[in-house]
């Protein structure tokens, strides 16, 4: 890519340092600023005339001001006459709400899509989309990285070093969400099979595990999952594999929300990806930063 310049801001200063070495491109200045009343200011300094713009920066907690301030530079950036933004979100925020569960609901992933356009985006590249329809909320095209891969290689390695034979894996959606996720991610493993776990959501940030749907006695099992928030999902995930007697639990999932709670110390083993930078005890981090490449290059 040539003409483009690599953009962060408060997120993802260290995924986007790591995308634009790989693309070797360089990166912009931001003056990213607070008012004394809390609005957000965010100035451009680079010279971006005529420039591809890539913006790297996920919505997570605080959402709203991570949300703000990519609206803010994509003005200033449209202001310094840059060719066009392509907007990388690695974690997008308010995509569960994807859909009215109950009368009166909003659906918070269009409202946020429907922003991200007036900002005049060409394009919006994400990884691992809560639920993949989010993308028919934007009239740009959206390129949704799916990180299976990413995870199977990974757990390719770490069960040969530690002598799991790959038939005695199952691999275990810890939800309907998750269904296709754990196929995905199964198919990078020999012979492994695939279990689901029948969550329910009594009220928001709860969670109840009503059944597990496959055979996991004896094996070892991987929970995959998009996000791991408040940890009840996976935690109650593990005591229903143990309880129905599996051997070990690991777990990977792609975006490290982690707003409250802790994982059970029993897991085995836990990797996220760096799709949110958090540093959390005990807990592996891949890097998609190669695929976030990939797929800004690929235009
Ligand atoms: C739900 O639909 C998601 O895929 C995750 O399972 C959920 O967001 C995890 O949240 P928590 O860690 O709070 O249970």
């Amino acid at each position: 890519m040539e003409n483009a310049i690599v953009f962060y801001l408060s997120a993802n200063k260290k995924l986007a340092t790591d995308v634009a070495r790989k693309l070797s491109l360089p990166l912009g200045e931001v003056e990213l600023e607070r008012f004394k009343d809390g609005e957000i200011m965010a100035r451009n300094l680079s010279n971006v005339k005529g420039k591809d713009v890539i913006i790297i920066q996920s919505t997570d907690c605080p959402a709203q001001d991570k949300i703000f301030e990519i609206l803010i530079l994509a003005d200033s950036l449209k202001n310094s006459e840059a060719k066009s933004i392509t907007l990388v979100v690695p974690y997008f925020g308010y995509s569960r709400q994807d859909r009215i569960a109950r009368s009166g609901e909003p659906i918070t992933a269009k409202v946020v899509a429907s922003l991200f356009q007036t900002a005049d985006i060409s394009r919006l590249i994400t990884v691992d989309l809560h639920t993949q329809q989010i993308q028919g909320f934007f009239k740009c095209p959206v390129i949704n990285i799916d990180t299976f891969e990413l995870f199977g290689n990974y757990f390719v390695k770490y069960f040969e070093e530690h002598n799991i034979k790959q038939e005695d894996v199952v691999v275990v959606a810890p939800d309907h969400g998750s269904a296709l996720r754990a196929r995905d991610l199964g198919s990078m493993f020999k012979n492994a099979s695939i279990a689901f776990i029948d969550k329910r959501r009594p009220a928001p940030n709860t969670s109840e595990v009503i059944n597990v749907v496959g055979d996991v006695k004896g094996k070892s099992c991987l929970i995959v999952d998009d996000i791991i928030d408040t940890c009840g999902t996976i935690n109650n995930a593990y005591d229903a594999l143990i309880e129905k007697g599996a051997k070990e639990v690991f777990v990977c999932a792609s975006h490290a929300v982690f707003s409250n709670g802790t994982l059970k110390d029993e897991i085995k083993h836990v990797v996220v990806t760096d799709s949110i930078q958090k540093d959390i005890k005990g807990v592996k981090v891949v890097s998609t930063a190669d695929l976030i490449a990939k797929a800004i290059a690929n235009r």
